[in-house]
């Protein structure tokens, strides 16, 4: 393990969902693609596929999701990070301040320590070539398994953070000073009636980013999120695809309804992105953001949202590691115009 990575992240292994309502998770996940594999043996756990992202749903009546769910509604309850040596981690991660999670507290086996708004992160350890996952090993095969063609999301590019005024800093320090992060870009984004403020992070082994939102006043997304889930936590996840155009036809018919752009938008995106190879009009028919620079691009869409006020994006990245910050501002815009509708502004 290096200084620059002292707890030897390797990515993320697992996302946990817990809620009041599971048909209704469990509905949306395969609605994205997902494939229901496995049971934990003991507990009513789930767990979900598609390519290398991994889902877990927990509807446990007692234990930490279950009190996570009662407190904050549909929500993120969990996440486990591959590293290296898992106890080493929980070492190091507690040696630089982290806290531990007790035994008693955590529904799985595996080292954890408290996250973003009582959220756990656990460390998962991964596994040598030809050795069995970490499902294999703790979850049991169902008998009938629910296994669709996935829609072409392969793994979690980005999660995004939502923090109450002044606590940016404090969860920046917090990714940085325990796991070796590293900060990648900062943007002030500035809408008609409201604004916030996003400074993005990078794991340390280079595999995922976490941007973390603060808003500027009381009214706008952010601060909404946080009334609505009761405090901080994970405002969206983004799945990463090779060809967004092809999952979104592929999602065609589902539920899951996308944020709807000004057709004003695609008269001058192509201009300020140039190079851009997929058809334009594929692009404005599904409402697909469009972000660069010279030396690339990136497409990406954002639903409504779904899992209380957590939503989901779907990114294609060409040779471009931003998040769209040339939409930003287009974005929330069309999300300040849904809470005037609304009636929050
Ligand atoms: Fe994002």
């Amino acid at each position: 393990m290096s200084t620059f990575n002292p707890c030897g992240l390797r990515g993320i292994e697992f996302t946990e969902f817990c809620g009041p309502d599971l048909d209704h998770l469990e509905s949306l996940f395969w609605a994205f693609g997902f494939s229901k594999l496995r049971r934990h043996p003991e507990k009513a756990i789930h767990y979900f596929r598609q390519n290398d992202i991994h889902f877990l749903l927990n509807g446990e009546r007692g234990g930490h999701s279950a009190e996570f769910a009662k407190r904050h509604g549909p929500s993120i309850s969990a996440m486990g990070w591959r590293c290296d040596d898992a106890q080493a981690a929980l070492q190091a991660a507690v040696a630089r301040g982290a806290v531990a999670v007790p035994a008693e507290m955590k529904d799985h086996p595996w080292p954890a320590v408290w996250g973003i708004g009582e959220s756990l992160i656990y460390f998962v350890e991964t596994p040598r070539a030809g050795q069995p996952s970490v499902y294999e090993r703790e979850f049991v095969a169902l008998e009938r398994p629910l296994i669709q063609a996935d829609k072409g999301f392969k793994v979690v590019d980005h999660l995004t953070n939502n923090v109450p005024p002044g606590e940016q800093q404090k969860w920046a320090e917090f990714y940085k000073g325990i796991f070796g992060f590293t900060e990648v870009r900062y943007f002030d984004i500035q809408g008609v009636k409201t604004g916030l403020t996003s400074y993005a992070l990078r794991s340390p082994d280079g595999s995922f980013c976490i941007p973390i939102n603060q808003p500027k006043d009381d009214k706008d997304q952010i601060a909404e999120y946080l009334r609505e889930y009761k405090g901080p936590g994970v405002q969206h996840l983004a799945f990463l695809t090779d060809d967004i155009l092809a999952s979104l036809d592929a999602l065609e018919g589902s539920p899951i309804e996308t944020l709807d752009i000004d057709p004003d938008y695609y008269r001058e995106v192509f201009e300020r992105v140039p190079g851009v190879r997929e058809d334009p009009a594929r692009i404005q028919r599904h409402q697909v953001l469009v972000d660069g620079d010279e030396g690339g691009y990136l497409l990406q869409i954002f639903t409504k949202n779904l899992i209380g006020p957590i939503f989901i994006e779907i990114i294609q990245r060409a040779d471009h590691l931003g998040f769209g910050e040339g939409n930003f501002g287009a974005l929330f815009r069309s999300l300040e115009k849904d809470q005037e509708k609304r009636g929050v502004l």
